[in-house]
C-alpha cells in the first residue's frame, strides 16, 4: 500500500469513488487494506483456497472492512466476460506476471479494462540475475513458474505502450530478501528487486 500511495498519490476522494481490481489477488494482502479505501474491490483470483483465505481475513477484519467481489476465474480473454463489462479506476498486480505465459496479451487484456483515466499498476521482479531463485525448484514444478527470470523496465516500458496506455513511471521500486536454498541445499539470504510500472489510460 506504501508504494502505490507513493506512486498514485490519490486524495481521499479519488480512492472513495474508486472501482479497484487486485488481478491474481492471491490470499489478499493487497486487497484488504485496498478494500477499506476504494468504493469496491474485485478480487480475481483462479485458486479456491486463496479466495477462501481471502474472504476469512476480510470476515474478520475491524470495521470498517470496505466491499469485496470475489471473482474466482484465472482472467484470460475467455473468462473475462465474467466481470460482466466491468471498468476499473485502478488495476492492481502485485507478483503476478512472472506467472502469465503471454505477458503481452494479459497486460493488453488488462488496459482494456481500464476506465477513461484509469491505471494499471504492476509491481514484479526485475531481472537483476537474482530472481530465478525467488521460488524454489518443486514450487516451480508445483506452481507452473514461467518466466522466472524477471523483467527488465524497457521490455515492459515496451510492453505497456503497444497497448496504447501512456508509461508514467518505470523504475526499480524497492527490494526484498528472501531465506532460500541453494543447489546444495544450504539457506542463502538473497536480495530480489521490485520493478513498479504505472501505465495510464488516456481519456
Ligand atoms: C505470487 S502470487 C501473488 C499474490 C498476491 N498478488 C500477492 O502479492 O501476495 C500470484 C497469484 O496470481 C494468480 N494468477 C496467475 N495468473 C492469473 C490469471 N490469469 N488470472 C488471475 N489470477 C492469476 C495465481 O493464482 C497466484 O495466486
Amino acid at each position: 500500500m506504501e508504494a502505490l500511495d507513493r506512486h498514485l498519490q490519490w486524495d481521499s476522494q479519488r480512492w472513495s469513488d474508486a472501482i479497484v481490481m487486485d488481478f491474481g489477488c492471491g490470499s489478499g494482502l493487497l486487497s484488504l487494506p485496498l478494500a477499506r479505501r476504494c468504493r469496491k474491490l474485485y478480487a480475481v483470483e483462479p485458486s479456491e483456497g486463496m479466495l477462501t483465505t481471502l474472504k476469512d481475513r476480510h470476515h474478520n477484519q475491524p470495521h470498517p472492512r470496505g466491499v469485496i467481489e470475489p471473482v474466482q476465474i484465472y482472467l484470460n480473454d475467455q473468462t473475462v466476460g465474467q466481470l460482466n463489462g466491468q471498468r476499473f479506476d485502478l488495476i492492481v498486480s502485485s507478483m503476478v506476471c512472472h506467472h502469465l505465459p503471454d505477458l503481452p496479451s494479459t497486460i493488453t487484456l488488462l488496459a482494456s479494462l481500464l476506465a477513461p483515466n484509469g491505471c494499471l499498476v504492476v509491481f514484479d521482479l526485475e531481472n537483476d540475475g537474482n530472481a530465478c531463485w525467488f521460488h524454489d525448484e518443486q514450487a516451480k514444478i508445483d506452481s507452473g513458474v514461467i518466466a522466472d527470470d524477471g523483467f527488465d523496465c524497457q521490455y515492459m516500458r515496451e510492453v505497456f505502450c503497444r497497448t496504447g496506455l501512456r508509461v508514467e513511471l518505470c523504475e526499480t521500486d524497492f527490494f526484498c530478501t528472501k531465506t532460500v536454498l541453494d543447489k546444495e541445499g544450504k539457506e542463502i539470504c538473497v536480495v530480489f528487486s521490485v520493478l513498479v510500472v504505472v501505465g495510464r489510460r488516456n481519456v
